[in-house]
């Protein structure tokens, strides 16, 4: 059985699901173009939302001028991946060096970006002397630290990652020369540090695998829910979002980052991509494109949710080949700066079109089913389907087919097919019986449904398509067993019915 590939949930904020039945009679199929060419960046979308979309960066890249362009112009937000890190800033004591933290924030100034400084304190890249420092200097080490580099961006920098994953996977914290010396009250002492450097930067404790709900998002939030009774200053939490297709979703991802927001926390997706085993193919980039897809809905349903940044937009410039070898393609773009579908998806969450100035985003297709067959014993077969377009921009039906599988029982293997009614006129219906290539119990034909051409509107539907079959000898069918077929008389959403564009599977399960 081919799971679902593109299957699009509905997003909260959506048209729900009365107003779009209401809409069946007020809509049409438009000819025409869908929509103008990649309408506004993806910041540009993320502002209209009232959030930003940012990409993490480098100075070894900036150089690219290809790259460059992109990262100027697409995102309105960046985060230095390496260059505002201790390593780089001090890396002999009380000797610091800002030089490359510089370039990056020269370059969101003549951007017009926002600079999220990426990290005062974290127990990696730091330099050997604060490993070997004696426990009762790491304090004072750590405050001038914060203070120091703070300080320098005051202005500049609008949120810092004060403190870097703090914690073990099982919710622990994680050992480190700060906890060392300090244990976990490290984390009030920096963030009370960073405050007082730069009163305005909001302040952020940032981690990963901290997206959904578990032991160590648990951990978290035992932690700032202590820091905010406590009073320490603490603005948000940054969740990293490392992801990889063979993992999983994070568990109730939205919801989690409700209750960080409950606690009067912002929350921020601070270095979003979605790994997988290489080579690529059809159903990883699936996965992938309904991740970043989802990550992208569940940041726009929480209030407190302020923006999403990529950990870098390019496979070029990923970290991820050099940390997990055999793994990739993690990025929004490939490595030739072409977007990929999960760039398509990600606009489309965000109200846009889908950037490719063509044919929409069918994932946001969906079928839905009512049988107008009081017998399933007779010689006619006869299903009701509509689609539903559930996003935010207009989809071409060109290349859009439509599958209900039946069983063919003994008789006649030709059939005659019908168009009996539709509010979008038969004359824009193609339909044709086929035989299955790998025939199932119940499925080993499927009545097949096309379009002449025209888009659906956002949040439209074809409204109902009245169809009929029959096998030339009118010999009966049995329809129970069949596939597709359901006793419902009212259309619901039919994940039995598989619905394709461009010949990929964009809803249902095939049998
Ligand atoms: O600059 C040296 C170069 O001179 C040397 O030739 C080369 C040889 O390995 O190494 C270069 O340094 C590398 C550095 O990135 C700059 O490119 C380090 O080896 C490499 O380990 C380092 O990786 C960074 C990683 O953090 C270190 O933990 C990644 O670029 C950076 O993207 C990554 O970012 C982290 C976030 O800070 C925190 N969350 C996880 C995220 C991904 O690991």
């Amino acid at each position: 059985m081919a799971l679902v590939k593109r299957c699009r949930p509905t997003r909260a904020g959506g048209l729900p699901a009365l107003l779009v039945g209401a809409l069946a009679v007020a809509t049409t199929l438009t000819g025409g173009p869908a929509h103008a060419a990649g309408q506004g960046t993806l910041h540009e979308l993320a502002a209209a939302q009232g959030r930003y979309f940012g990409s993490a960066t480098d100075n070894p890249e900036l150089p690219d001028a290809a790259y460059a362009a992109t990262l100027g112009s697409e995102f309105g937000q960046i985060t230095p991946g390496n260059s505002m890190k201790w390593d780089t800033t001090e890396p002999v004591r009380g000797q610091f060096d800002f030089t490359k933290g510089d370039v990056v924030t020269d370059f969101a100034r003549q951007h017009g970006q926002t600079v999220r400084g990426h990290t005062l304190v974290w127990h990696n890249q730091l330099p050997g002397w604060v490993g070997a420092l004696p426990s009762a200097q790491v304090e004072a080490a750590m405050t001038h630290h914060i203070t120091e580099e703070a300080t320098h961006y005051r202005g500049v920098v609008s949120a810092w990652d004060v403190v870097n994953e703090p914690f073990n996977e099982d919710g622990t914290f994680r050992t480190s020369p700060f906890y060392t010396a300090m244990g976990s009250d490290y984390i009030a002492t920096a963030l009370r540090a960073a405050h007082a450097a730069d009163p305005d930067a909001k302040l952020y404790i940032n981690d990963y695998n901290v997206e959904g709900r578990g032991a160590k998002s648990d951990a978290l939030y035992a932690l700032v829910s202590d820091l905010i009774d406590k009073g320490v200053p603490l603005d948000g939490v940054g969740m990293q979002a490392h992801l990889a297709v063979q993992y999983g979703f994070p568990y109730q991802m939205q919801a989690n980052m409700q209750r960080f927001a409950d606690l009067g926390l912002d929350v921020a997706v601070t270095e979003l991509d979605v790994r997988m085993p290489l080579p690529a193919d059809a159903a990883k980039t699936a996965t992938q494109t309904a991740y970043y897809r989802q990550v992208t809905e569940a940041c726009l349903a929480v209030a407190r949710c302020v923006g999403i940044t990529v950990w870098d937009y390019t496979d070029t410039y990923s970290w991820v080949p050099g940390t997990f070898p055999g793994e990739g393609a993690a990025n929004l773009y490939d490595e030739n700066l072409r977007p990929k579908a999960a760039y398509s998806a990600v606009r489309t969450a965000l109200g846009g079109d889908d950037g490719s100035g063509e044919g929409g985003d069918p994932g946001a297709l969906k079928a839905q089913y009512r049988s107008s067959d009081a017998s399933v014993g007779d010689n006619q077969i006869k299903p009701g389907l509509q689609l539903v377009n559930t996003g935010g921009t207009a989809v071409s039906l060109s290349d859009v087919t439509v599958r209900y599988w039946f069983s063919s029982e003994n008789g006649a293997s030709t059939y005659s097919t019908w168009c009996d009614w539709t509010p979008i006129g038969c004359s824009n219906v193609t339909h044709r019986v086929a035989a299955a290539s790998t025939p199932k119990a119940g499925a080993d034909h499927y009545l097949e449904v096309g379009f002449a051409g025209g888009t659906l509107a956002p949040g439209a539907t074809t409204g109902e398509i009245q169809l009929r079959l029959n096998k030339t000898d009118w010999s009966n069918f049995n329809e129970s067993d069949d596939y597709s077929h359901g006793a419902g008389t009212s259309y619901a959403d039919a994940s039995r019915i598989a619905v394709y564009a461009g010949g990929e599977l964009v809803w249902g399960i095939e049998p």
